[in-house]
């Protein structure tokens, strides 16, 4: 059996305990199984910056290019609000996206049968949502250069961010998703602001020409991002995959999570393109929330996201179909059982802490398997 290298990056605040969560998968699997998983350890974030001056090490980025795939916490907390820009936990996970070139982030936003009432949206426009945004995630304004802050002497300051995308990342980014919804419900609807944007009119027009050079059985929509997002709160059920630039992608994606009833549900996964000799593709799961620091420590946090991350990671990284879907079933089925952490805990359901969520997961993939 080949070994599988994982580089484990749990990062601050929720994140050590969420990953503890997936730790215990990775043992599981290799004992009953001998899924040969070889796991490394690192810093990213507020931690490495504590540890080493900085949001993640050389150290820590070369494991991070020799592993096969990168399971990633959270970072930042208000601990760190202080720390020079270059230095801030954020850093950290922008240096992992832009070095390990992971132009494609998929952000599935599933909702749960069982967590359908959660949602702040009537069920009935939730129920059985599936939907994939998928985020350009290496280029656009968050590394456009000139970025910066120049002080205008006149006790004005003028600050500057670039949106700039060139035809190679569009084509690139649409190909992905043309590809993703072959394998869904055959539709794509690409989301940017033409109206307004330069950015946007190239945008829109390579994403038609990548459509009719290569994937005209695939159904294409164009929707500006604004509108878009008001269709994402009014009836999400009408998309399929949703292709989008790495700023819009940021936003969009945070609406589609509340509507599956908890941002502690979506998983995410940051694909590279497949190496032209072994086909193999760097990547880097990580959940979609955040370090949420007031109930870090505690026992609270959600490990969905982060489980359903590491599903993703079988999948994609390691072509474990059957292993993820029974994982992803897992998840289903400690919720139908009416386990709930805090954050999607409703009426005549079962509270429990991280650790027994994660154990019933556990517990759930194994009797699935048997
Ligand atoms: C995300 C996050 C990040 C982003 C932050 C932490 C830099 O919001 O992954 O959506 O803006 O991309
Ligand atoms: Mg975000």
């Amino acid at each position: 059996m080949a070994t599988r290298k994982l580089l484990l990056l749990p990062g601050d605040g929720i994140g050590p305990e969420a990953m503890n969560e997936v730790r215990k998968l990775i043992s599981v699997m290799n004992e009953k199984f001998g899924c040969g998983f070889e796991t490394e350890e690192g810093l990213v974030g507020g931690s490495a910056y504590d540890a080493h001056g900085q949001s993640i090490s050389e150290a820590d980025m070369e494991k991070a290019m020799a592993a096969d795939a990168v399971l990633f916490g959270a970072v930042g907390g208000p601990k760190w609000a202080d720390v020079p820009y270059e230095m801030r936990p954020e850093a950290g996970l922008l240096r992992l996206r832009k070095d390990m070139q992971l132009f494609a982030n998929l952000r599935p936003a599933i909702c749960y049968p069982a967590l359908a009432s959660s949602s702040s949206l009537k069920p009935e426009v939730v129920e059985g949502l599936d939907i994939l945004i998928l985020r350009e995630l290496t280029g656009g304004v968050y590394f456009g250069e000139p970025k910066e802050i120049t002080d205008l002497g006149n006790g004005q300051k003028r600050a500057i961010d670039t949106q700039v995308y060139d035809t190679y990342e569009i084509e690139r980014i649409s190909g992905v998703a043309f590809e993703l919804a072959r394998t869904r419900r055959n539709k794509v609807t690409s989301m940017e602001k033409h109206n307004v944007m330069k950015s946007g009119v190239l945008w829109k027009d390579v994403v038609s020409q990548t459509h009719k050079a290569k994937y005209s059985d695939v159904q294409l929509e164009h929707m500006l991002a604004d509108a878009g997002g008001m269709q994402l709160v009014r009836w999400p059920k009408q998309f399929d995959v949703i292709v989008t630039d790495n700023l819009f992608g940021d936003m969009l994606s945070d609406v589609a999570a509340m509507l599956t009833g908890s941002l502690g549900m979506l998983p995410s996964a940051s694909l590279g393109a497949p190496d032209a000799r072994t086909g193999k593709r760097k990547a880097l799961y990580e959940p979609v929330h955040g370090s949420a620091p007031d109930i870090a420590g505690k026992g609270l946090a959600n490990p969905i996201a982060m489980i359903a991350s590491f599903a993703m990671c079988l999948r994609y990284s390691f072509n474990m179909t059957a292993e993820a879907d029974r994982l992803e079933a897992a998840i289903a089925g400690v919720l139908e059982d009416g386990l709930r952490t805090r954050d999607i805990m409703s009426e005549g359901k079962t509270e429990v802490g991280t650790t027994r969520m994660g154990d019933a997961i556990v517990a759930k993939f194994l009797s699935l398997a048997a």
